[in-house]
């Protein structure tokens, strides 16, 4: 590298590779000052409205809606896909139960690679079997090492039940009611998709690789397991119960504000207005709630959501949506350390949209970097050092 370009590239330099595009993609769009999203250039409020998680899973992958032929052809495959090798599940039973699930689901998406290792990336039925087979087994493996973490043995699915009833029957051993099951279908279709996040770069990075799609997922699912990207749900609900009471809501914000300390579920790095995933799912708090008891912790939530607006909103520091799906998967009585890989079940969608749509024009990751280090330093024997 000469001088100039030195100065140049690291003049350039984004740390996080902060508003650096990696990609021309048409899976999604986020405008994150009008607080818009859409996959595919649909509303993800009409989607929420009136799709299902797999029709929108297709349509992210496909790029278009199905028809009713293809729809009802892509849910049967995947309904009688749902069932996981006895192997896999004679591996999970090797898994310490004091094991996080996420961690748990990452070794099971890998080890569907050593099951299905034919590799024909540019065979387009090779690329449905793929799909079909992720997103009919990673449910699965969720709900068998949650029952398995409990001594159970794992729940077979159920073919009668649609995707989303179907999961949770599978942890629960009973079968949901309906209003449970869609909510549940909303929020992963929430989820399912968002722009050039690390774990859908993850993604593009070991698919550019052209390695099978089990790996593709299996590293997705390894970023989003991190602190930073997929878990702040589960800190919410933490904060919520130390905030206690509607009282203590005012203090504790002056507290954090006074302190520079993060308020958990708020603030977004693109959105600065409310994200909309959230306003759509304290609608669906709230059904549920009317239906099923409301949270002790919701009327916390509202008032947490006011004050932040009111000493916050000018930074454009608002609610976002892991703000609201702790309360929603609580009530559907699903424990605090699924909410992440719930993320991940939903974000397999996504991930498969952007394998394939890495493998239509593939050109390996290689990027570059700055040296810091020395040069031309002398070797020095150990028994000098
Ligand atoms: C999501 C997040 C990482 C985005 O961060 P970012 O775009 O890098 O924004 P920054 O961390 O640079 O914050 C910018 C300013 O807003 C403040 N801020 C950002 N999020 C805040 C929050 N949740 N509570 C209080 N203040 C916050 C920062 O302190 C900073 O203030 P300053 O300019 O006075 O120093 C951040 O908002 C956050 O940590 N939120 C809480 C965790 C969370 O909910 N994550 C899920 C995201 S979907």
């Amino acid at each position: 590298m000469t001088v100039a370009s030195e100065i140049k590239a690291t003049f350039e330099f984004k740390p996080g590779l902060e508003g650096v595009p990696a990609t021309m993609s048409s899976i999604s769009f986020v405008d994150g000052q009008k607080g818009i999203l859409e996959y595919r250039g649909i509303p993800i409020q009409e989607l929420a409205e009136k799709s299902t998680f797999l029709e929108t899973c297709y349509l992210l992958i496909w790029g278009e809606l199905p028809t009713k032929q293809e729809l009802e052809a892509f849910e049967h495959e995947i309904r009688y896909h749902r069932r996981i090798k006895y192997r896999i599940r004679d591996m999970m039973k090797c898994f310490p139960e004091s094991g996080h699930p996420m961690d748990a689901l990452q070794a099971c998406a890998a080890a569907l690679g050593l099951f299905y290792s034919r590799r024909a990336l540019d065979d387009p039925a090779y690329i449905r079997a793929a799909v079909v087979r992720l997103l009919a087994k990673i449910p699965t493996m969720v709900a068998a090492f949650q029952m398995m973490r409990k001594g159970n043995d794992p729940i077979q699915p159920r073919d009668d039940l649609d995707y989303s009833a179907n999961f949770l029957y599978m942890l629960t051993e009973q079968e949901p009611d309906p209003l449970a099951a869609r909510v549940f279908d909303i929020c992963l279709m929430l989820h399912a998709e968002h722009t050039m996040n690390a774990s859908t770069f993850s993604a593009r990075v070991t698919a550019s690789t052209l390695t099978d799609p089990y790996a593709v997922v299996a590293s997705a699912v390894g970023t989003l397991a991190g602190p930073l990207h997929g878990g702040a749900n589960e800190e919410v609900m933490t904060m919520l119960a130390e905030i206690g009471t509607v009282e203590n809501v005012r203090p504790y914000v002056e507290h954090c504000i006074q302190n520079k300390k993060k308020i958990m579920g708020f603030g977004h790095r693109v959105y600065k207005v409310k994200d909309p995933r959230a306003t759509i799912l304290q609608n669906l708090a709230e059904k549920l709630f009317e239906k099923f008891g409301r949270d002790k912790y919701y009327d916390v939530a509202v008032e947490l959501e006011k004050v932040v607006a009111e000493k916050l909103g000018h930074k454009g520091i608002y609610a976002n949506v892991d703000f609201y799906s702790g309360l929603v998967y609580r009530k559907l009585g699903i424990p605090d350390d699924l909410f992440t890989p719930i993320f991940a079940i939903a974000r397999v969608g996504g991930w498969l949209a952007h394998w394939k749509e890495q493998l239509a024009e593939n050109r390996i990751y290689r990027p570059t970097q700055i040296y810091t280090g020395s040069h031309q330093a002398p070797y020095v024997p150990i028994e000098e050092r």
